[in-house]
């Protein structure tokens, strides 16, 4: 076989660059290990900044978003028993949505399925070769066989634990990382949300959020040592640990119920730079991790997607490399300030086992600056609704 851009992994960042390609007639073929019902089954982050909708406006994804996803012009911050709304839309003029990363897959795989465009589903043994010459070529085993695809390039869309990042020479890289000691237990269940809009709650029995995915969805996460299990943790044992970390109106008006899914995700902040090797482009959770405290993660994965959508369309047709070899920096700056915004919003509103009574100070001035400062919130809002492309 042989196309012109192979890609990766057919997660969010795989089949958005996809059909960002076949929309400026750039023939491509994604190779996923998974099935598509395994790649839909992953439940993940809600929020989308105004950004990324239109990045899926710009790919023909956004009807469904436009009908069913919620717009959000605030965000709550909950500590100390009270509540503080951040208006986001009054400073900055912008606002997200709550649209599930499920439904965004779900959508792409449509419209690729629509298009007719190749995708190869339950691919093994993937590797990827002569990314470093001018001939690169992806290998991988189905159904008994192997098979290969010839390809002018290569984009590593296969997530963290994926083969693009590792086909790399260990020497070429540079990578920067923080693991958290704790992760989030989340539960999804169909009950109404407990408020409109989503609360990030800081509390001394640790970090705490409450958000949705319709308003008859809701998806709630507890902060967790890492040690947990998530089959020690009854559907009882959540509500009761959520509770008690939400302020009193809050915790008075939450509706229970039983939870459809029930998950610990551990907390990492990764990057790898650069994210261009020769021919081999990467891009989404391939080349970083965020915390998800603050929903950054589909959306720098769309922006990644985005430049390396434009570098490749400005490549094949005004024969022009410029985009491509400054695609690594550009999405760097943009990751970088992501990372901070993530890193920061965890540290503001978690427990960390080793902190000590100053920084536990810190911590709580912090927060009293935000909710008195208009500055320190419009600081906030900026990074919250996504910084622009
Ligand atoms: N070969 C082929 N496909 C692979 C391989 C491999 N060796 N390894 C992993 N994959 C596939 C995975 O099965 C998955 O479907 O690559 C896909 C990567 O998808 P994601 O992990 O969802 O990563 P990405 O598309 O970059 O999306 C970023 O997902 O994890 C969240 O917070 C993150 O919201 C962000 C988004
Ligand atoms: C979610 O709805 O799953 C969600 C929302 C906001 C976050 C993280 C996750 O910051």
């Amino acid at each position: 076989m042989r196309t012109q851009v192979a890609i990766i992994g057919a997660g969010p960042a795989g089949l958005l660059l996809g059909q960002l390609l076949a929309r400026s007639g750039i023939d491509n073929i994604i190779v996923e290990q998974r099935s598509p019902d395994y790649v839909l089954g992953r439940i993940r982050a809600g929020i989308l900044e105004s950004v990324t909708v239109d990045a899926l406006e710009r790919a023909g994804v956004a009807a469904r978003l436009h009908d069913e996803g919620l717009p959000h012009d605030g965000i709550e911050l909950s500590f100390n028993g009270e509540r503080h709304r951040i208006d986001l839309h009054a400073l900055t003029g912008r606002r997200v949505t709550v649209y599930g990363q499920t439904e965004v897959t779900r959508d792409l795989m449509a419209a690729r399925q629509a298009e007719g465009t190749t995708t190869i589903y339950e691919a093994s043994d993937v590797s990827l070769h002569g990314f470093d010459g001018t001939r690169p070529l992806v290998r991988y085993r189905k159904d008994g066989a192997t098979h290969e695809i010839e390809c002018d390039y290569i984009a590593g869309c296969d997530g963290f634990h994926g083969v693009s990042r590792q086909s790399v020479p260990v020497a070429s890289t540079r990578l920067f990382e923080r693991v958290y000691p704790f992760g989030w237990l989340g539960i999804l269940s169909d009950t109404p949300p407990v408020a409109d809009e989503l609360i990030y709650a800081g509390h001394e029995r640790g970090f705490a959020l409450c958000s949705m995915r319709s308003k008859a969805r809701s998806r709630y996460y507890v902060q967790v040592p890492s040690t947990e299990r998530a089959e020690d943790w009854s559907d009882a044992r959540f509500w009761d640990e959520l509770r008690s970390r939400l302020d009193p109106q809050a915790a008075q008006s939450l509706v229970t119920g039983p939870s459809i899914e029930k998950s610990i995700a551990p907390l990492r902040s990764f990057v790898c730079e650069p994210l261009r090797f020769g021919r081999l482009f990467l891009a989404g959770d391939a080349a970083h991790i965020v915390p998800p405290t603050g929903a950054k993660g589909l959306n720098l994965a769309a922006s990644d997607v985005l430049y390396l959508a434009d570098a490749l369309a400005a490549r094949y047709q005004q024969d022009d490399p410029r985009e491509l070899d400054g695609y690594s920096e550009k999405c760097l700056r943009r990751i970088w300030k992501a990372e901070r915004f993530s890193w920061w919003m965890t540290s503001l509103l978690h427990r960390f086992p080793d902190a000590d009574a100053f920084s536990s100070r810190i911590q709580q001035a912090e927060l009293d600056f935000l909710v008195s400062s208009e500055a320190a919130r419009k600081a906030l809002a900026e990074n919250y609704v996504g910084l622009p492309y």
